[in-house]
């Protein structure tokens, strides 16, 4: 049998007709129902809890063979085992540990540097520029900046043989803007950001389909801001003051920075290399001084 097609006079075959209906069908079940992330590894760092952890779940559910890691074993064992995936325990400020991890796994598709450090999680410290002790200074940047940078470089030597992979680093808002209280982790983070670009711009250099982008959230609920909230009845008027300047007017879920990720670490942002992505309600939006305000 033959019909002449919508498009021209070219008489078609019906089982071209039904074979092209078919692939459109194919198409479009893939498109809703096939896992975004399905056949890569990757490795989450600082994934026991909060935005890791999120992200190691939305990675799983989307079908990724995830590498939970931690220096908090119990939280970090429990999430992977959660999802069905590897638990390691990295430090990633420690150098052998991740000669340990390159060990074990020489190839990789995705890492997310995401473990990370106010300062504020100890004894309570300055951490304003006038009177931050040096010691305090690089034990922030020893995790943030120095945990990027090695995580980085095993990333880069564990794509290299397949040629290609996605690096998201999780930077911040603060890495955007200055932090009068917390200098260390601002002066971090703003590092994490530019040091995106060049592993972005080397990569891109040597041939390598390997991206690398970063995130930049801002009040986001995890426990990171729990030694800023504290206990007790004022709580909800402390929570309710953190977010009464942020457009939107409530914190984040580190769902919704996990969402970010993986759409970063797909094959869907096969272009994107080098770029930072804002989610933070709309804080950097514009400023007190914008008119309207
Ligand atoms: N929550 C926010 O509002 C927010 C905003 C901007 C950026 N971030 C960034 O997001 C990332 C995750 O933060 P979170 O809010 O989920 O905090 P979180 O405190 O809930 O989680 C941080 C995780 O990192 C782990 N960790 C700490 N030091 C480590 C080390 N040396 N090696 C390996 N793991 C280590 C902790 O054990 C913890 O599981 C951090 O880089 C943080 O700076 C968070």
């Amino acid at each position: 049998m033959t019909w002449t097609s919508g498009t021209g006079n070219r008489p078609t075959d019906c089982s071209e007709q039904l074979r092209g209906a078919a692939m459109f069908q194919l198409h479009s079940f893939s498109r809703i129902f096939m896992p975004r992330l399905s056949g890569k590894t990757a490795l989450v760092t600082g994934a026991a809890s909060g935005i890791g952890a999120a992200i190691a779940k939305a990675f799983a559910d989307e079908a990724a063979q995830v590498i939970v890691t931690d220096i908090d074993v119990e939280g970090g064992q429990a999430v992977a085992d959660d999802i069905s995936g590897t638990f390691v325990r990295l430090d990633v400020a420690n150098e052998a540990d991740w000669t340990a991890v390159g060990e074990r796994f020489p190839a990789l598709d995705v890492l997310v540097n995401n473990a990370g450090i106010t300062g504020f999680e100890g004894v309570p410290a300055a951490h304003d520029p006038e009177h931050a002790q040096l010691a305090d200074w690089r034990a922030v940047h020893a995790v943030n900046l120095d945990g990027t940078f090695l995580g980085c470089r095993y990333a880069i030597r564990a794509m290299r043989a397949k040629g290609s992979g996605s690096i998201i680093n999780i930077s911040s808002r603060s890495g955007l803007v200055g932090i009068p209280m917390a200098a260390a982790y601002a002066s971090s983070k703003a590092a994490v950001r530019n040091h995106t670009k060049t592993v972005a711009l080397y990569c891109a250099g040597q041939g390598l389909n390997i991206r690398c982008n970063s995130i930049h959230p801002a009040a986001v609920m995890t426990p990171m801001w729990e030694p800023m909230l504290g206990d007790g009845p004022d709580r909800g008027a402390r929570e309710a003051a953190m977010v009464a300047d942020t457009p939107m007017r409530r914190f984040g879920r580190a769902e919704e920075v996990a969402a970010l990720a993986v759409l970063l670490a797909s094959d869907e942002a096969a272009y994107m290399t080098g770029a930072e992505l804002t989610i933070d309600g709309g804080t950097l939006a514009g400023s007190a001084a914008t008119p309207g305000n």
